[in-house]
């Protein structure tokens, strides 16, 4: 075992040791984390409105999680697939009693990433078409399946082709970026995107599935306008293409409900989640309803460590304290206290252009001189870790800063950690 060490001893044996490849979003080395707070080796305590990166919803070790975790450690760790075990049809059925009805049977996984390339070839396999749509924007991880989906920075992808065939990018609505009709007027973008798309490069009756963020979170979160997902159900529906809805960063609660798209009343074909449904035991699903699922024949598709008795005991766990504990409805009511006094702080810093929601999933976008402001909001995101509070920041240029706090933090917390945050806007941006 390596001797203790100082934040810097630490960072310097990760840069002998570990592959450059990790982007690192602080220099902080944390070695214990409860609720909302990072506890770093050099005795910081930092306020955590990151999640690691959308994971920990219900704050880091919650004592539901904690102790499902620990009484499977003293039982059963592994079986794979040598062996049914209870643990995995337990998550299984907690698991499609919170998806849309007609979501019924699980494949478990152990990242994002695996869940989407579960998806693509499910949708494949059962429609006998090969051609998937995706969003400009949109992230799905980076195995090669994934990353041919992903679409959020060319940086992913430089080097690594040629990628997945079959694969085609439209443009999410992103009104802000994209658009120049009045708010209040239906935006047409990906109905005229997914036209010109079939008419030009591929027809409908070749396309498997359109793969879909309904909040899009790398991307900058963004909210979609509401008949953004119907739109899509219909058209899929008019095709026989296979809606799949990545909700990986979106589900669980963080947008105000379950799922993201439990605000749209759309039930998409196939769902993939991951992140919080372990709060940070490694546990991914693909869902999809029976008819679907049956193309895949026995071998066909198969993992070693998806369904761990463990990371499927904390699933459980996850999903009884978010049911229980209405959690989705506590991020629905502090995602709108947060939005309400972000878009105050929008009348004098005019680099606030945007502030965008859904529960407490919260994009603030900033602009200066009409281009995307990446080095303002670096500067803002360096100001408050220096004050105590880690945020990320997300969007295609940099230029927007997530807010998404454990859904459980106490409402002291979540003021304390604003309050640093807009010292730090109104310091940063002035
Ligand atoms: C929407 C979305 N899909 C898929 C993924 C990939 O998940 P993982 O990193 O677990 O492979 C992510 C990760 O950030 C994500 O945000």
């Amino acid at each position: 075992m390596l001797a203790a060490a100082d934040a810097a001893t630490w960072r310097e044996r990760d840069a002998e040791l570990i592959s450059p490849a990790y982007h690192r979003y602080s220099d902080l080395v944390v070695e214990s984390a409860e609720g909302a707070h990072l506890h770093t080796v050099d005795g910081r305590d930092v306020l955590d409105f990151g999640c690691g990166i959308g994971v920990t919803n219900l704050g880091h070790r919650h004592p539901a999680v904690v102790a499902a975790v620990h009484a499977q450690v003293d039982r059963l760790w592994h079986t794979s697939v040598t062996a049914f075990h209870p643990q995995m049809i337990e998550a299984a059925a907690a698991l499609v009693s919170v998806t849309p009805p007609s979501l019924d049977q699980v494949f478990l996984t152990n990242s994002g990433a695996e869940a989407i390339e579960g998806a693509m070839k499910l949708a494949r396999r059962s429609t006998g078409r090969s051609e998937i749509i995706a969003f400009v924007g949109g992230f799905h991880g980076r195995t090669y399946g994934a990353l041919s989906l992903t679409a959020s920075k060319a940086a992913y992808r430089r080097g690594m082709g040629p990628l997945l065939p079959g694969v085609h990018h439209i443009r999410y609505p992103y009104c802000f970026r994209y658009c120049s009709h009045p708010s209040d007027e239906v935006c047409h973008l990906v109905e005229q995107e997914l036209a010109l798309l079939f008419a030009t490069t591929t027809a409908p009756d070749t396309v498997a599935a359109i793969v879909v963020e309904p909040v899009q979170g790398e991307g900058g979160y963004v909210v979609p306008p509401a008949p953004f997902m119907p739109m899509l159900r219909r058209i899929c529906d008019e095709h026989g293409i296979l809606l799949v809805a990545d909700e990986v960063q979106s589900g669980f609660g963080r947008t105000g409900k379950m799922f993201a798209v439990d605000h749209t009343l759309v039930e998409p074909d196939i769902m993939c989640l991951a992140k919080a449904l372990g709060n940070g035991m490694p546990i991914a699903a693909m869902v999809a309803g029976h008819r679907v699922m049956s193309a895949f024949h026995e071998g066909e598709h198969g993992t070693t460590y998806g369904g761990n008795p463990v990371a499927c005991a904390a699933a459980v766990a996850v999903i009884e304290t978010m049911t229980r504990d209405h959690i989705p409805e506590r991020a629905d009511r502090l995602g709108r206290r947060v939005m309400e006094r972000a878009r105050a702080w929008q009348t004098d810093v005019p680099a606030l252009a945007d502030v965008r929601g859904l529960g407490l999933m919260i994009g603030l976008e900033f602009m200066q001189g009409g281009a995307p402001a990446t080095r303002l909001v670096d500067r803002i995101s360096t100001n408050a870790l220096a004050h105590g509070l880690l945020v990320l920041s997300c969007g295609i240029d940099g230029n927007v800063i997530r807010l998404i706090p454990p859904l459980t933090i106490p409402e002291a917390e979540l003021d304390a950690g604003l309050d640093i945050l807009e010292a730090a806007i109104r310091e940063e941006a002035a």
